[in-house]
């Protein structure tokens, strides 16, 4: 079975003002989809602490999809994109690109997602953004390639021409 991480990036939710409700969403959804979450995780809008909850869930060995939501728009600490850039080795475009496509058949405020993808040694890090309701339309429209990226990934001969 697969292992999946949830990290929620959220000043007000991990000072206890706001309820997390993006986290156990997506959790949620990747238990639904066969996935065992294993880890979960909130931390405030600063960089730096991003960037370590992303190494320590990405380096535990322990999860092969770290998901995250929050801090992927315009406001002055939506450092998501940034810390995850910081942390991966080799990004993964086309999942953003996929989900922003998808998200723009909803609404035109999904292009102002700055959301990354990409990986660090045998994890796949994917942004989501904050909203329980932008994360859902996000992660749905991705979920069902990243097995087959996540097989790929832990160097198991993967069949490309096999579907979906
Ligand atoms: N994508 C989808 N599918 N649905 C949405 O409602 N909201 C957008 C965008 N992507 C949205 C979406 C909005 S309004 C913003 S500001 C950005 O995601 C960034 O959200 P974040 O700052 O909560 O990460």
């Amino acid at each position: 079975m697969l292992q999946a991480a949830v990290l929620t990036v959220s000043d007000r939710s991990f000072r206890g003002e706001r309820p997390d409700e993006g986290g156990p969403l997506v959790a949620g959804i990747l238990k639904e989809a066969g996935y065992a979450v294993v880890k979960t995780a909130i931390v405030p809008d600063e960089q730096g602490q991003i960037e370590s909850a992303l190494r320590e869930l990405a380096d535990s060995g322990q999860v092969q999809l770290l998901v995250t939501t929050g801090g992927t728009g315009f406001a002055p600490r939506d450092v998501t994109p940034e810390a995850t850039l910081a942390v991966c080795q080799r990004m993964a475009p086309g999942i953003p690109e996929a989900m922003r496509y998808a998200s723009m058949q909803v609404t035109s405020r999904a292009m102002l997602s700055r959301a990354q993808a990409g990986i660090r040694g045998g994890t796949l890090i994917v942004n989501l953004p904050g909203s329980p309701k932008a994360a859902r339309e996000n992660l749905e429209a991705v979920l069902p390639a990243l097995a087959h990226g996540l097989e790929m990934l832990s160097g198991r001969p993967a069949d490309c021409a096999r579907l979906p």
